[in-house]
């Protein structure tokens, strides 16, 4: 089966760089996802090479990183049957779009990236910069335009990759014939979670909750986690806007609200609000936790493997038209 015909297809992808989504993804991406994968014939990938074109020096975790990655996209609520997961090096035809789709790619668009710009410096410069770096919109084009899809959900932060992509598609319908339907951004009403020293949600900066850790490690987590600095006493007045820990209860407590005027008017300490944050955070990942440690590595290789064919299908087919269009074939 490969999704119900009268729906459009939507694609999205996440690197998975480490083994573990924190609450950060969930809330930037896997939430939107879950929320259109009974409207849409929904594509969930785990983008494996893109992980590379930082992390080519050490490899050796990368398939687990992949199949961990997917089985937190189960937990927050993907069903592989409606909405095939696979990892993009499985559906090798990314690859060969990649390569036809980098002969007509300016390297000006790529050059001008905004994230390859911090990258680039991040790493030392040109000399430094691995080509596969500068390609990486390429490579994200090619994931997208192969499924021809109506949309693409993502974050806010991935609107620069997406017009790379749409510009790539154009150009190649421009230069061969028409191929790729243009597609849409579907942003969602996003709110953005800070870490928990309020800079962004980030592994690198160790400031994470993981789907897919204890409730003891996130409550631990929480209780160090950034308040207002200028609150000492429980009667001093907070600054909720700023405080790690009132921003997660703004999206997981339903009495937010009142924990934040209370917070305001120094009727209530930090440490109050962080043992109603703990609560609140782990009583919302214990359904994904309870989901994710009933799936074992047998069941997510099937998942993948499954996943893997049904964007096959469609990758082969696209293949098609473009070898045609190119007379490559
Ligand atoms: N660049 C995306 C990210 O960093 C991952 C990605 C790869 C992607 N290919 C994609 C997202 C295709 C959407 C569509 O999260």
């Amino acid at each position: 089966m490969n999704g119900t015909p009268d729906k459009k297809r939507i694609l999205s992808g996440m690197r998975s760089t480490g083994p573990k989504l924190h609450i950060g993804n969930y809330e930037g991406a896997l939430r939107n996802w879950v929320a259109l994968q009974d409207q849409y014939n929904m594509y969930c990938m785990v983008a494996d090479w893109h992980a590379l074109t930082t992390q080519f020096g050490d490899t050796s975790e990368i398939s687990r990183n992949s199949r961990e990655v997917a089985k937190d996209f189960i937990a927050g609520g993907i069903d592989p049957a409606k909405s095939p997961i696979f990892v993009q090096s499985h559906v090798k035809e990314h690859a060969e779009l990649h390569l036809l789709l980098s002969m007509a790619t300016p390297l000006g668009w790529l050059e001008r990236v905004p994230t390859f710009k911090e990258k680039q410096q991040d790493i030392g410069g040109a000399e430094r910069v691995p080509y596969g770096l500068l390609g990486y919109p390429v490579l994200q084009a090619a994931d997208i335009l192969m499924y021809r899809p109506y949309g693409v959900p993502v974050g806010k932060d991935q609107a620069p990759h997406l017009e790379v992509s749409r510009e790539i598609g154009r150009r190649f319908n421009h230069l061969y014939g028409n191929v790729f339907p243009e597609f849409v951004n579907i942003i969602g009403d996003i709110p953005v979670l800070p870490g928990l020293d309020m800079r962004k949600m980030s592994k690198s900066y160790d400031n994470c909750i993981y789907i897919n850790e204890s409730p003891d490690e996130t409550a631990k987590k929480i209780k160090s986690a950034f308040t207002t600095p200028s609150k000492i006493k429980k009667t001093d007045p907070g600054i909720p806007e700023g405080c790690a820990v009132c921003q997660y209860l703004k999206v997981y407590s339903p009495q937010w609200e009142t924990q934040w005027n209370e917070d305001r008017e120094g009727l209530r300490g930090c440490m109050q609000s962080k043992n109603e944050c703990i609560e609140a955070v782990n009583e919302f990942l214990r359904p994904m936790r309870e989901r994710r440690a009933a799936i074992d590595d047998t069941t997510i290789e099937d998942i993948l493997r499954d996943g893997a064919e049904r964007a096959r299908a469609v990758a082969q087919q696209t293949m098609q038209d473009v070898r045609e269009a190119m007379h490559l074939w």
